[in-house]
């Protein structure tokens, strides 16, 4: 029985597929960490993504697949997945689950560090219509203003872990991953631009909309 409301979200909605749960063990034996969403995280990305329909999604942070898939996998016929990784290693990975999902069409991976890369498909003229947050904490707020600058009208911005465990809001804790939640959870509620939200699912996802002009 559950005891609170993470179990009780978990005990009706923690389940994944079959593949997801290969992508799982494909990461284990890898020796890759076991940092992917949360199965109910996933869930959302994929109601998000049907919901809004976008065209070109980015995604920060690759490891191996896990919410590549889901995003692939929720987008329309013309749809494509963007996802920036720091390590070739893990790129490979995932792109070879990406495959094994029948999504390789669907998704482009680009290595390195993200921010550099996005400033480089920035100045290439692409923009994006979703964004998923999922990278090193500490340069949260930075891949923020990066994708506010990457946005098309109208596009989401999510991102994951953006709780923290509960420490964004204990005032004893001032590690720097916090710090930078911190951060970006007061740019993405004050800044104009943005409409937003912190979902306390899992550890925290924060859903933005970037505002159309007037
Ligand atoms: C939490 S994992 C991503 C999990 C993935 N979104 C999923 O749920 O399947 C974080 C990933 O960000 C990558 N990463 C860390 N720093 C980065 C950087 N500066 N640029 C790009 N990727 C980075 C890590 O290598 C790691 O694969």
């Amino acid at each position: 029985m559950a005891t609170n409301h993470d179990e009780y979200i978990h005990s009706l909605f923690g389940t994944e597929e079959p593949l997801l749960q290969d992508v799982t063990e494909s990461i284990k034996g890898n020796g890759m960490p076991a940092i992917s969403v949360k199965p109910e995280v996933g869930r959302l990305l994929s109601i998000l993504v049907k919901m809004t329909r976008p065209r070109h999604v980015m995604e920060i942070g690759a490891l191996g697949g896990y919410s590549g898939i889901i995003l692939a996998g929720a987008l329309d016929k013309e749809g494509s997945l963007t996802s920036l990784e720091l390590e070739q290693s893990y790129a490979t990975v995932a792109q070879s689950n990406l495959k094994r999902a029948g999504l390789e069409d669907k998704v482009k991976y680009v290595i390195g560090p993200a921010l550099q890369n996005m400033e480089s498909l920035y100045n290439a003229g692409q923009r994006y219509d979703f964004f998923f947050i999922d990278a090193d904490k500490v340069n949260y707020p930075a891949y923020l203003d990066m994708a506010i600058k990457l946005a098309s009208r109208g596009a989401i911005i999510a991102a994951d872990n953006t709780l923290q465990g509960d420490k964004v809001f204990d005032e004893t804790v001032s590690d720097e991953n916090v710090e930078a939640m911190r951060a970006f959870n007061e740019k993405m509620a004050n800044d104009e631009r943005l409409e937003s939200i912190i979902l306390p699912l899992c550890d925290g996802l924060t859903i933005g909309r970037v505002k159309e002009e007037e």
